[in-house]
């Protein structure tokens, strides 16, 4: 049996990043909400209409609908294995719907990974994000810079501007941070430190959590 994992963290703290190659490690699906808006909003499909103002704002789709798909991803069965849980949950009562689903099927989550950066460090990186819309892969202007051949094409994510970025935060303080204590009282968050620290570093650190389930 695999593990199942939710990914914590402010926006730009760097979740995407290690969910990537902790999918790619434990050879499990990383389920992102955000990459399944972003997709929808793209194909211009009934569901990416509907969360295109909330995704350009910075503000949280509604709770009710994100639990809804998830509900349904986490039925594929790609996941009878384990997964990587990215951006969700982002607010108490999605993490209680998680909870709830998963106990009818008798499961849990076996880790909730925290990674924590000051707001300062996330407004700098954030600003600097670009991805490619070919492979999905993420670079930073300033700390991971892409390859010159796929220079070219990268993207810069809408809700990266900064006026967006900083109802992000806000957003994930008000109502996302209190999920820290929620997975501490479940017995099942390990913190790591992602601040100053290059992305193989901080997965160096994530390793040694896995080793520890
Ligand atoms: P989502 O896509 O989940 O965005 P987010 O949580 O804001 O997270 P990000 O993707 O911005 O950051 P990340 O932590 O993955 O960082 P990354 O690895 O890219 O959600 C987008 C929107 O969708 C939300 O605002 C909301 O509207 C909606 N949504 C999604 N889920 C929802 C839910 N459950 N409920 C309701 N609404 C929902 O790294 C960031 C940058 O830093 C990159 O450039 C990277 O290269 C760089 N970097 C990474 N690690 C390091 C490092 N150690 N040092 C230096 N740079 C680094």
């Amino acid at each position: 049996m695999g593990f199942r994992i939710v990914m914590l963290g402010a926006p730009g703290a760097g979740k995407g990043t290690q969910a990537v190659r902790m999918a790619q490690e434990l050879k499990v699906p990383h389920i992102s909400t955000g990459d399944i808006f972003r997709k929808n909003l793209k194909d211009g499909t009934p569901l990416g209409l509907k969360v295109q103002g909330y995704l350009n704002s910075g503000g949280l789709v509604p709770d009710e609908l994100t639990c809804e798909i998830v509900a349904d991803r986490l039925t594929w069965d790609d996941c009878t294995a384990g997964y990587i849980l990215d951006g969700f949950p982002r607010s108490i009562p999605q993490a209680e719907m998680l909870t709830a689903f998963l106990a009818k099927r008798g499961e849990a989550i076996d880790a909730a990974i925290n990674i924590d950066v000051p707001d300062s460090e996330i407004v700098d990186r954030l600003s600097a994000r670009r991805s490619d819309p070919e492979t999905g892969a993420i670079y930073n202007l300033k700390f991971s810079p892409p390859p010159p051949e796929v220079a070219g094409r990268l993207i810069q994510r809408e809700d990266d501007k900064a006026e967006t970025v900083l109802n992000r935060l806000l957003t994930y303080h008000e109502t996302t941070e209190p999920i820290i204590s929620y997975y501490d009282d479940l017995g099942v968050l390990k913190n790591v430190s992602g601040a100053n620290a290059t992305p193989d570093s901080v997965f160096a650190e994530v390793l040694d959590v896995l080793k520890t389930l």
